[in-house]
């Protein structure tokens, strides 16, 4: 059984979705702690309504003292908007995951998060992207991929219709994510992760 501690800056839809498959046994982990760098937000309110610890919290030093005091073995940026330090980086290195809303390399790295992501993807008149879970390295989402989902774009999406697809294959494959981790099946080995079944 894993410690997850998961930080967020938002609404915490990722979150939820990690918390309801903990709660499913699904994951074999716990989210012990929620910290999230902008206060009030709703992510914190879904760690109160599930009876998990949920923090606001924007000094690193200390973010990362909260995460060790509970032995936490995984941590999971969902909706995180704050760069993570070299020093957290090594700290968690392969041990910190996050989901980017996109096919990285495709539409990632500074300014795109959020709709920003899929107003670019519509921008650029792609047809496919999708979403993607990482380890965090020292880049910004530049760290090893672990599982990566393709979503079609519409000859009429705008943003949000194709970021609400987008989200629903979010969810979907940071939670195979995670559950890998807690099963010890991924391994890395320098950019490229293998999963063992
Ligand atoms: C999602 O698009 C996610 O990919 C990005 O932040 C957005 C909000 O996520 N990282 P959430 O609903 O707060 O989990």
């Amino acid at each position: 059984m894993k410690n997850i501690g998961v930080l967020v800056s938002g609404g915490g839809t990722n979150l939820q979705s990690i918390i309801d498959a903990t709660k499913a046994k699904t994951i074999d982990g716990e989210v012990k702690v929620v910290i999230s760098n902008k206060d009030g937000v709703y992510g914190l309110e879904r760690a109160k309504n599930s009876g998990i610890e949920a923090i606001y919290e924007t000094d690193e030093d200390r973010v990362i003292e909260i995460l060790k005091d509970r032995n936490i073995d995984l941590v999971v940026l969902a909706g995180y908007l704050k760069i993570i330090s070299p020093k957290f980086v090594n700290e968690y290195r392969n041990k910190m995951i996050n989901i980017h809303p996109s096919l990285i390399p495709a539409f990632c790295g500074k300014g795109f998060y959020g709709q920003k992501v899929h107003q670019g993807v519509l921008d650029y008149g792609a047809k496919v992207t999708g979403a993607t879970v990482h380890f965090i390295d020292e880049g910004a989402d530049t760290g090893p991929i672990i599982i990566q989902k393709a979503v079609e774009v519409k000859d009429d999406d705008d943003a949000k219709e194709l970021g609400a697809r987008v989200l629903v294959v979010e969810h979907e494959i940071l939670v195979e994510g995670v559950k890998l981790f807690c099963e010890n099946k991924l391994k890395v080995e320098g950019r490229r992760v293998s999963i063992n079944e």
